[in-house]
């Protein structure tokens, strides 16, 4: 089965060709961070008309490399929420254009399923499973006992991690997405300045990361003022082993306490080599997959492949071309009322 993935929720336009939710034959990702970094973030205005400008060849493209024709594919799978409004709006136009052109059926596909079963392209899913969410918007912890079952057991009370990335980042002075820049830097520095780790006392699986990027910002503002001198590779390192040790040791607690078969890592964050190694370390009993990280920020290929699964877990329950974009999106609550 050939599913065509369409992608546009924030900064990136992307178009893929999987065949049977594993092969993935183009996965093409046009990136608009070399525009939106000189304003330290992305403009929402400015990310919709790059869409415009880019889709028609991304499309193009995306059935060049995998040498298919349009009339090959069987389901168009398409990002219809949770995102930016005019940059969602492109993409699923684009897929809606598409569909209506060739006579294909079209679903609309959750963009944080898509981070989910991005693992399932080079790894086998296991049920139950445990899946940590970690993304710009977005830091969740979802039981799933099942294909497209999605059971919310914590969440962030305030910051997403990537989000608390970037701020960290743009204060001592690192590009935008700040993430990869703080984790390469991680790597040349130690944990000397002990920042807190917030477990929160209720023994809940909720997190918090607001106080932890505080405690960044007034250290680094204080030094400035004091004159004195800051090691940012330290900073970086103190900053992510202080967000990676809560993170892993929550997700290792929950994985125990439901008895999953499973760790699922997803989400942009989920490049962080920090992360990736600390699982490692201390997750050895576990089995844990971490997508490439080619896989991990937004791409199309993840919307085919969830697309391709929420088709078989929701056979012929296909959208029309009425299918609009939501900015947000619940996605316990989108599953459950299929
Ligand atoms: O999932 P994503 O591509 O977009 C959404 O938020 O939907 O995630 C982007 C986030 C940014 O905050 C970026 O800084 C972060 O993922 N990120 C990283 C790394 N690579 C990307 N954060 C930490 N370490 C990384 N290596």
């Amino acid at each position: 089965m050939l599913v065509l993935g369409v992608e546009s929720s924030c900064d990136e336009t992307s178009v893929s060709i999987v065949r049977d939710g594993k092969e993935v034959l183009s996965n093409v990702i046009n990136s608009q961070i070399k525009i939106h970094e000189k304003f330290g973030g992305v403009v929402p205005e400015v990310a919709s008309r790059h869409h415009v400008y880019q889709v028609t060849m991304v499309f193009e493209e995306a059935f060049k490399v995998a040498n298919v024709k349009p009339e090959d594919i069987d389901l168009v799978a398409v990002t219809y929420g949770p995102g930016l409004i005019g940059s969602l709006l492109v993409g699923l136009n684009a897929a809606k254009t598409f569909a209506m052109m060739y006579n294909k059926p079209i679903i609309g596909v959750h963009h944080l399923a898509g981070h989910i079963y991005a693992n399932a392209i080079e790894h086998d899913m296991k049920f139950p499973a445990i899946a940590l969410l970690v993304s710009g918007g977005n830091t969740e912890l979802i039981y799933m006992p099942d294909h497209f079952n999605f059971q919310i057991v914590g969440e962030t009370l305030d910051d997403a991690v990537g989000e608390a990335y970037d701020k960290v980042a743009r204060v001592v002075g690192l590009p935008y997405p700040g993430g990869p820049h703080v984790d390469r830097l991680a790597h040349e520095g130690k944990d000397t300045y002990h920042l807190p780790r917030v477990y929160l006392d209720d023994g809940s699986y909720n997190f918090s990361f607001s106080g932890l990027k505080s405690a960044v910002i007034n250290l680094h503002h204080n030094a400035e003022q004091r004159k004195e001198e800051i090691n940012i590779n330290d900073l970086c390192r103190s900053f992510q082993d202080s967000v990676t040790e809560v993170l892993v040791r929550k997700t290792l607690k929950l994985a125990k306490e439901k008895n999953v078969k499973n760790i699922i890592v997803a989400g942009g964050v989920s490049a962080n080599k920090g992360l990736k190694e600390r699982f490692m370390e201390e997750g050895k009993d576990f089995n844990i997959s971490i997508p490439s990280i080619k896989y991990c920020t937004d791409n199309a290929a993840m919307i085919a492949v969830a697309g391709y699964y929420q088709n078989k877990v929701f056979p012929n329950k296909y959208d029309d071309l009425s299918l609009n974009a939501l900015a947000s999106l619940d996605l316990e609550d989108t599953y459950k009322n299929k």
